[in-house]
């Protein structure tokens, strides 16, 4: 009989294994001790892992427990199993930042196309050095290491196809329209439910990347954002009372991006057409943030560059690369 508490790897798959056996029946937690001469109480330890992992599982108090689905647990097979490209995909329990983890794997990687996926992120990190709530077995913390073939110039409108690819990507397996908020944040019923981050690192003298890393956080399920960001942030589970499959969904993503990334140049003009036509923030007013500079604007474009074009409230026309959108503000 196994004497310490740590609940091994092999101990939890020879339970999932017991559950699946009897999916939708109860079955008590003697029953699974005796089966795999373990204490009762190992097996409620083991369970309760289980279920931040992410397997649904119902635990009656005293009677027993009914396995549901694992609908919302992380699986490699499932992931490269609907790639439509070549990518090594890794999957980790739990990571600071899957771009930080990813751009260490660069230096010394010379594989191309790499897919790393967490399970959470203890130290996610958002644009302009703010974190991401990056909670266990909750969204989709995904970075993809490619090296496209594309000249520097067109590297700016990367962010713009990732944040078309991905909301394309959710639209269609969430069956609903998001929007995108200039430059690369994708909104649900008027709340954020992804965040994008890439970056890269150029290849001196040869006008090309060296590789980008490209970022991706979706929130998945139902969680606590905690008071403050719970009035900016919400979950597809929120909003749309489904409980998506991450697997699926990060696949999609993939091939998305890989899709466009393929004859990157003619395809820019479609996705920058898809790229406006889903911004949420043309024609609105708004507070524009850059470095320490305040604009207060109506917004009357986005470029073919993915350039905010504005007009100040002094009435000159101003064109922003970069920045942040802080507040909308209705006139
Ligand atoms: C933002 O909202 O400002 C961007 C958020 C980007 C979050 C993703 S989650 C996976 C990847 N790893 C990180 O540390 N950040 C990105």
């Amino acid at each position: 009989m196994i004497k310490n508490n740590i609940v091994t790897s092999s101990i939890k798959k020879r339970i999932i294994d017991i559950l699946e056996e009897n999916k939708d029946k109860r079955i008590t937690g003697s029953t699974i001790a005796k089966r795999l001469d373990v204490t009762r109480s190992y097996v409620s330890k083991a369970i309760k892992e289980l279920q931040t992992d992410g397997y649904d599982i119902i635990a009656e108090n005293r009677v027993g427990y009914i396995y549901q689905n694992d609908v919302k647990v992380l699986k490699a097979d499932a992931i490269k199993g609907k790639l439509t490209s070549d990518y090594e995909v890794i999957i980790l329990d739990e990571v600071d930042s899957t771009n930080r983890y990813l751009k260490e794997l660069a230096k010394n990687s010379t594989l191309k196309n790499i897919l790393v996926v967490a399970n959470q992120q203890t130290g996610g990190r958002g644009r302009l050095g703010r974190t991401f709530v990056s909670n266990k077995a909750s969204g989709i913390y995904m970075s993809l290491l490619v090296r496209p073939d594309i000249p520097i110039h067109l590297v700016k409108k990367v962010t713009c196809m990732v944040s078309v690819a991905t909301a394309n990507a959710i639209d269609k397996l969430a069956n609903t329209t998001t929007s995108i908020k200039w430059v690369n944040d994708i909104y649900l019923n008027k709340k954020k439910i992804c965040g994008i981050l890439t970056e890269g690192v150029a290849l001196a003298e040869e006008n090309k990347m060296e590789y980008i890393v490209i970022g991706i956080g979706v929130n998945c399920y139902h969680q606590d954002f905690g008071e403050e960001l719970s009035k900016k942030a919400t979950s597809l589970e929120d909003e749309l009372h489904i409980c998506i499959s991450r697997n699926a969904l990060i696949s999609e993503i993939a091939n998305q991006i890989s899709f466009y990334f393929n004859d990157f140049e003619r395809q820019s003009k479609l996705f920058m057409k898809e790229y406006k036509e889903k911004s949420f923030i043309i024609g609105m007013n708004v507070e524009l943030q850059k470095g320490s500079s305040t604009t207060f604007a109506k917004v009357i474009d986005i470029n073919d560059e993915g350039e905010l074009i504005v007009e100040d409230e002094f009435h000159k026309i101003k064109s922003f690369s970069s920045g942040e959108i802080t507040r909308t503000i209705l006139k």
